[in-house]
């Protein structure tokens, strides 16, 4: 494991600490941009209400729920579908460094998750959390997808890197990205090399 991370057991154990739980929902697909382009996966984040880019999640408590059902609670405010997560599809725990903007000064322990859905479903989450999630418009401002592809000039991943993320959120992309071979890494290594802005 690298530094810094804990396994979900040994995470649990700190009860002093927070715990947020968040969750990358991807699918392949077919499509083409342009008719030409392949979109090859759709990956949702969503543009948060403070302006970062993250995954749908939020805080859970452990002592009242599963880190997995809190998680499933948070997607339900967050994307209006009720979507269950399994400890199958936990990636990650680790502690987040300490922010100046936490109005806490408990640790925070940021528990990562991936899951794979069919398309069809990714599209119905879509429109669901555009239309009945609580959360809309208000924490959530909208979800957007990841593109995958470099267009010339850098346009399309490199790009979407150089925006501003919340916490690790930009690493949890990337390391899924490589990890479930998303992009190929010589392209991801060119995206990386040409995003701009604080990597964090
Ligand atoms: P409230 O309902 O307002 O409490 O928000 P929430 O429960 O939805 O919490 P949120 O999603 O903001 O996550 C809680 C904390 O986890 C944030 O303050 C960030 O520090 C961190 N966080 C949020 N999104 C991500 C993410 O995508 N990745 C990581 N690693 N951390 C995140
Ligand atoms: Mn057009
Ligand atoms: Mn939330
Ligand atoms: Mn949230
Ligand atoms: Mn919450
Ligand atoms: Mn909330």
């Amino acid at each position: 494991m690298a530094s810094g991370q804990l396994s979900r057991a040994e995470a649990l154990v700190c009860s002093g600490c927070r715990h947020a739980c968040h969750v990358m929902l991807y699918s392949d697909t077919k499509t083409k941009l342009f008719g030409r382009i392949p979109i090859r996966h759709i990956i949702l984040m969503q543009m948060r209400f403070d302006g970062l880019l993250g995954f749908p999640g939020g805080l859970v408590n452990p002592s009242e729920e599963t880190l997995e059902a809190g998680l499933s609670r948070e997607l339900l405010e967050e994307l209006g579908v009720a979507l269950p997560i399994s400890v199958e599809d936990h990636v990650d725990s680790c502690h987040a460094p300490a922010s100046s903007s936490s109005s806490s000064s408990s640790q925070l322990i940021t528990h990562f998750y991936v899951k794979k859905m069919e398309e069809e479903q990714i599209r119905e989450v879509e429109r669901a959390a555009a239309s009945t999630a609580a959360d809309h418009g208000q924490e959530v401002l909208g979800m957007v997808r990841v593109p995958l592809y470099t267009m010339k000039g850098g346009g399309g991943l490199a790009s979407f890197l150089s925006h501003s993320f919340i916490g690790n959120a930009r690493s949890q992309l990337i390391d899924s990205l490589l990890r479930l071979n998303l992009v190929a890494p010589e392209e991801l290594h060119k995206a990386l090399t040409h995003s701009l802005g604080t990597h964090t």
